[in-house]
């Protein structure tokens, strides 16, 4: 199979479920510099007992969906899960076309393709189950491109395109975490007709013996729009207690795991954020101490960055020789919002300087610099 077939351009929302959009809309206004721009009708909420309000920056889209009462979608999601990635939309050319292919390889649509006009035009969405759970893939179109909403939605705000004050770029990828990669790595391959990226595999057994965890990462990507989705899998030993099945655990289900968002320049971003409120996971002295010497064992050639500009903000860094990349990690939400319903779902930013990779190395020398400390 040598392309998907889909007509994918991009992702064009992560649809989060929660049980109160307030802190959410704080959160992400606030901290990462989105906009409100669309929110469900009137007669949306009533039919779907769920209230979506679409945020944006730049071409980056996030949908909160608020359930208004325990039978609708996200009552059902959150009946099961904490706050979390119910969706993931992708922007196709033309939905018709996609469901055409994606019946031929048996996928299984949850609905008939929604159809609403407007002056705008026709915008169609559908959506079909994925082997992640509760977790659905939805494919939406739009004939007008500029078009900042969703079916079901109404303009909610005005969009200024150039308010971006993190320097956000796009999507770069979202990683999922599960018990077994193989059902979904096939599903990716045959039904989306996505290919094998990249992947790696690497346990901490070796470093510190009797402890070590391990895990198992492959990203599937759509290699006409450059999508990319990293799957995640325990390994054996101590597979129970890797950081894999830890977030499957608190997430009651496999799910997305992180959603990682590119930026020009982490050092700005980092301190926009913070300055904001958002907190991000602290990294070890002994990580820095050890910096040097990784970089120069994995071929990292200059850095352009200071490195005691990067220690003092806790940004990681990662590559080989073709590059590096710099990133860090928000804590997830059940801490930022002090409520363990929140959920474990967390946020990366990353600034690609050449490398192509999602960090691998980082994971390594954070355990180790933790076992050390
Ligand atoms: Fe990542």
């Amino acid at each position: 199979m040598a392309k998907s077939n889909l007509g994918i351009q991009r992702i064009h929302s992560i649809e989060v479920c929660v049980r109160e959009a307030e802190p959410w809309l704080d959160y992400l206004t606030k901290g990462f510099g989105f906009q409100l721009v669309a929110a469900s009708t009137g007669p949306d909420v009533e039919q779907t007992g769920t209230r979506r309000r679409l945020l944006r920056c730049r071409d980056i889209g996030i949908v909160l969906a608020e359930r208004v009462h325990g039978g609708s979608t996200a009552g059902r999601y959150l009946e099961r899960h904490p706050e979390g990635v119910s969706r993931v939309n992708f922007l196709v050319q033309d939905v018709k076309a996609a469901e055409e292919v994606l019946l031929e390889r048996h996928a299984t649509p949850t609905d008939f393709v929604r159809t609403e006009t407007s002056d705008g035009g026709e915008r169609r969405e559908l959506c079909i189950a994925t082997p992640l759970g509760d977790v659905e893939y939805g494919f939406v179109d739009d004939v007008e491109e500029a078009a900042l909403t969703l079916p079901g939605m109404e303009p909610a705000g005005a969009f200024d395109p150039n308010h971006n004050p993190l320097c956000l770029v796009e999507i770069d990828h979202l990683t999922a975490n599960m018990r077994t990669l193989m059902p979904t790595i096939a599903w990716y391959e045959h039904v989306l007709g996505f290919r094998r990226q990249w992947d790696v595999q690497f346990h901490t057994e070796d470093f510190k013996p009797g402890f070590g965890t391990g895990l198992k990462s492959v990203v599937m990507a759509d290699e006409e729009s450059g999508v990319r989705i990293a799957s995640n899998e325990p390994l054996r030993p101590r597979y129970e207690q890797s950081q894999v099945q830890a977030y499957v655990d608190l997430n009651r289900g496999p799910g997305i795991h992180h959603v990682a968002w590119q930026v020009e320049d982490l050092i700005q971003a980092v301190d926009h954020s913070r300055s904001q409120g958002i907190e991000f996971l602290p990294t070890p002295r002994e990580y820095y101490s050890s910096l040097q010497g990784r970089m120069t064992t994995q071929g990292i050639g200059s850095v352009s960055q200071a490195l005691e500009d990067l220690e003092t903000r806790g940004i990681l860094i990662d590559g080989d020789r073709s590059g590096y990349l710099l990133q860090v990690f928000c804590k997830d939400q059940s801490v930022q919002f002090k409520r363990p319903e929140a959920g474990p779902l967390l946020l990366e930013l990353v600034q690609r300087c050449g490398a192509t990779g999602f960090g691998e190395g980082n994971f390594r020398a954070l355990f180790e610099a933790m076992s050390r400390s």
